[in-house]
C-alpha cells in the first residue's frame, strides 16, 4: 500500500519522516556509529550481497511465522531491541511495547530506558529486561528482583561496549538535564521542529534524561551521565560474573553482543539459554564485520545447542528472511522502530512491525517457504568472500 499521511510502506520513509520529525541532535543520536562508522554501514549493506533463489508454482497458500524465544511464544520472528535514552516520543518505551504487545511479540527494555520495567511489563507480557554490568553486586541483584516482581519473562546482559564515543561527523551534545538552560541552548534546533515539542507539550513534560530502572531503592532515578559515571566505575564483568548473573536470574537468560565463535561457547558453558550475534547497530569497536557475515559461524559453533539470535541492520522483511535463512532463530530490531515511533508513535512502531511481517511472508512466497522454520542456506546465493570467520587457532 502506497504511502499515505497515516502509513509509511517501508522502513526508509519511517527514516525520512523521523528526519522531518526530530529535532537534528535526537535524530543523529539514533543513527550514529561510531568513528566511520563502517560497521554501521556494513550491517546493513552486507544484507544486499545475499541473493535469493525463488521459486514460481507450487508456492504454499498459507505461511507461517509464528516461533518461540526464551520461552515465549512470539507471532512472527521479530522482537524489539532495547535501546536507551530515547527522547523520540514522550510514550517512549511504553508505546513500544504496547506496538509490540498487539503484534505479539516481545520487547527488549533497556536499563537505560526513559520508562520503568513495571510500566513496560504491564503494557507486555512478553517484556524482557536487558541490564548491562553496572554496580556492585547487590545493586544488581536489586534490579533483578525488581524485574521479577515487575513479571519480567527474561534476562539480556548486554556485553559489548567499550565506551567507545567518537564519531567522526561529529557527536551531538548530550545535556545533563532538559532544564530551561538546556531548553535555550537546543531552542534554535528545537523550534525548527515544533510537532515534537507539541507530543510533549500535551503530556506536560519535557523528555527526561534520567534513567527510572536503574534506581536504588527510595532514591530517585539517576540521571543518564550519574548512571553512566557508575558503569564506567564498575570493573569490567568476568565470565564468572556473567555466570553468577545467570544464576542469580534463574530463568531465560541472554548474552547480547557475541561476534566471536569463542564467546558463543563459553556462553554455553555457562548455561545460557540464547544469544545474540551483535555489534550493538554499529556502536561499539568500529570495523567489526556486519552480523549477517559472522552469524554462520556463531551457528556452527553453538546453533545445536541454544537459541541465536540477531540484530543490526534489518531493514525489511526480506533480511530477517536471510538471517533465519542463515541458522537466526529470530531478529531483533532497533533504529527500524525508534524511526517508526519518530514518524507516528505507537502506530508507527506497529507499521514497522507490519512492514517487517508483510515482507517476511513475500520472502516466503518467493522461496516457496511454508513455515520460517523451513529455511535454509540454500535458499540463498552466498558470494564467496561474504563471510568472516576468525581464524581457527
Ligand atoms: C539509540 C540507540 C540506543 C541503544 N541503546 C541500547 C541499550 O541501552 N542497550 C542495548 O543492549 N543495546 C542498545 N542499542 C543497540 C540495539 O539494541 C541494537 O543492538 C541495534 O540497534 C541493532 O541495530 P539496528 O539499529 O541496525 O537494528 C542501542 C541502539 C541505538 C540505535
Amino acid at each position: 500500500m502506497a504511502s499515505t499521511r497515516e502509513w509509511f510502506e517501508s522502513v526508509a520513509e519511517a527514516q525520512r519522516r523521523a528526519k522531518r520529525r526530530l529535532p537534528r541532535s535526537v535524530y543523529l543520536a539514533l543513527v550514529a556509529g561510531t568513528e566511520r562508522g563502517i560497521t554501521l554501514e556494513d550491517n546493513v549493506n552486507a544484507f544486499g550481497e545475499l541473493g535469493f533463489r525463488p521459486h514460481i508454482a507450487d508456492l504454499p497458500r498459507q505461511r507461517e511465522q509464528a516461533t518461540t524465544v526464551l520461552g515465549q511464544e512470539i507471532s512472527f520472528p521479530v522482537i524489539i531491541s532495547p535501546t536507551g535514552v530515547q527522547a523520540v516520543h514522550p510514550e517512549g518505551e511504553v508505546a513500544v511495547a504496547r506496538a509490540a504487545q498487539a503484534a505479539g511479540t516481545a520487547i527488549g527494555l533497556s536499563s537505560f530506558a526513559s520508562r520503568s520495567i513495571e510500566d513496560v511489563a504491564a503494557a507486555n507480557e512478553r517484556t524482557f529486561f536487558q541490564v548491562y554490568w553496572v554496580g556492585s553486586r547487590e545493586s544488581i541483584q536489586q534490579r533483578l528482583e525488581r524485574a521479577r516482581a515487575a513479571k519480567a519473562k527474561a534476562l539480556i546482559v548486554t556485553l559489548d561496549w567499550t565506551f567507545a564515543h567518537r564519531r567522526d561527523w561529529g557527536s551531538p551534545a548530550i545535556p545533563e538535564r532538559l532544564d530551561l538552560k538546556a531548553m535555550a541552548r537546543f531552542a534554535p534546533e528545537v523550534l525548527r521542529r515544533p510537532r515534537w515539542l507539541l507530543d510533549f507539550a500535551r503530556t506536560g513534560k519535557l523528555p527526561d534524561l534520567t534513567v527510572p530502572n536503574l534506581a536504588n531503592p527510595g532514591e530517585p532515578a539517576p540521571t543518564f551521565f550519574g548512571a553512566y559515571g557508575q558503569w564506567l566505575g564498575t570493573p569490567l564483568a568476568s565470565w564468572d560474573d556473567i555466570r553468577w548473573l545467570r544464576e542469580e536470574w534463574g530463568g531465560p537468560f541472554m548474552i547480547k553482543g557475541i561476534m566471536h565463535p569463542d564467546d558463543a561457547r563459553r556462553a554455553v558453558d555457562i548455561g545460557v539459554s540464547a544469544i545474540s550475534v551483535s555489534n550493538h547497530g554499529g556502536n561499539n569497536l568500529d570495523g567489526t564485520p556486519a552480523t549477517i557475515r559472522v552469524l554462520p559461524s556463531i551457528v556452527e559453533a553453538v546453533g545445536d545447542q541454544i537459541e541465536v539470535l540477531l540484530d543490526g541492520g534489518i531493514r525489511r522483511g526480506s533480511d530477517v528472511v536471510k538471517a533465519l535463512a542463515l541458522g537466526a532463530r529470530a531478529v531483533m530490531v532497533g533504529r527500524a522502530y525508534l524511526w517508526g515511533m519518530a514518524a507516528n508513535g505507537e502506530a508507527g512502531v506497529a507499521n514497522v512491525l507490519e512492514i517487517l511481517r508483510g515482507g517476511i511472508d513475500e520472502a516466503l512466497l518467493g522461496l516457496g517457504r511454508a513455515s520460517v522454520h523451513d529455511l535454509v542456506p540454500e535458499d540463498l546465493i552466498i558470494p564467496s568472500d561474504f563471510t568472516r570467520a576468525p581464524a581457527p587457532a
